[in-house]
């Protein structure tokens, strides 16, 4: 089972900036990524909906011969994952929007907070940052347009900074010194952002805690593969297979499926 391949999935492409922390941090693991294009974005659909999906591409996965899964997803994570952990019998790691640590390091008591419909209006959600950001200024915006840009292959267009630079308004106003991307598809935007927030905002996001949780959980399992053969990174998507290798920047195949 420990050669078995770590499945991941996202609505789209964003998930693959997860895949390239996890690949980084655990590079002799196999991995299966779907990117479920064709229905993104996840954000606008509800929660029975987003369940219905997750559920869709869990199956896959674990068809796939999946030992763990990462929902590469805070939209899919805040609505279904709980339901996906009740429901199959494999170790599930989630995405959260970073709203701790930007609540604890805050120097100027005030946060922005960038995120889907579907991620900031969930249950999940309003309890992490009751839990943790009550005592500060929590100024969230939903990033309307964004993710269908960034599936159009369209991360680098004039729309996008007009978009950006009309919901980090209310957020420099407020003096916020962290930006938290509360979505995967975000952290390609990283450039631009800095290009449109003044200097002392650092902008974080939840990659590199997801990447470091799916080591320890693999571990506690006894699922981590110790094989030093060259890992199999395979990608899916049901969109465009050339937004992801534009994404992934290196020589990755990416394959058409449809599901
Ligand atoms: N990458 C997804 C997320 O993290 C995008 C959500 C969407 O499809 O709306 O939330």
């Amino acid at each position: 089972m420990s050669s078995n391949p770590i499945g991941i999935f996202d609505s789209g492409v964003g998930g693959t900036s997860i895949w390239k922390e996890i690949h980084q941090l655990l590079p002799h693991e196999h991995t299966i990524y779907l990117s479920d294009s064709v229905n993104a974005p996840y954000g606008p659909k509800g929660k029975e909906t987003i369940t219905a999906l997750s559920i869709k591409n869990t199956e896959l996965l674990l068809k796939k011969g999946c030992k763990l899964i990462v929902v590469a997803c805070n939209t899919a994570t805040t609505n279904a994952i709980n339901y996906l952990r009740q429901h199959y019998n494999v170790p599930f790691i989630g995405i959260e929007p970073a709203i701790k640590p930007a609540a604890l390091h805050t120097k100027t008591n005030a946060v922005g907070i960038l995120a889907t419909k579907g991620t900031l209006s969930s249950a999940l959600f309003s309890k992490t940052s009751g839990e943790f950001a009550q005592h500060i200024n929590v100024i969230e915006r939903e990033g309307k347009g964004i993710v269908e840009l960034i599936e159009r292959g369209k991360l680098h267009s004039e729309t996008m900074k007009s978009l950006l630079t009309v919901y980090l308004e209310p957020m420099i106003k407020a003096n916020i010194d962290y930006l938290v991307l509360g979505c995967t598809h975000y952290p390609y935007l990283t450039p631009i952002l800095s290009e449109l927030l003044p200097n002392h905002v650092r902008i974080i996001d939840s990659g590199a805690a997801v990447a470091r949780q799916t080591q320890a959980i693999l571990n506690e399992n006894s699922l981590l593969n110790t094989s030093l053969i060259p890992a199999k990174n395979e990608f899916y998507t049901n969109g465009d297979p050339e937004v992801i290798r534009s994404l992934l920047g290196g020589d990755f195949d990416v394959e058409y499926l449809n599901f």
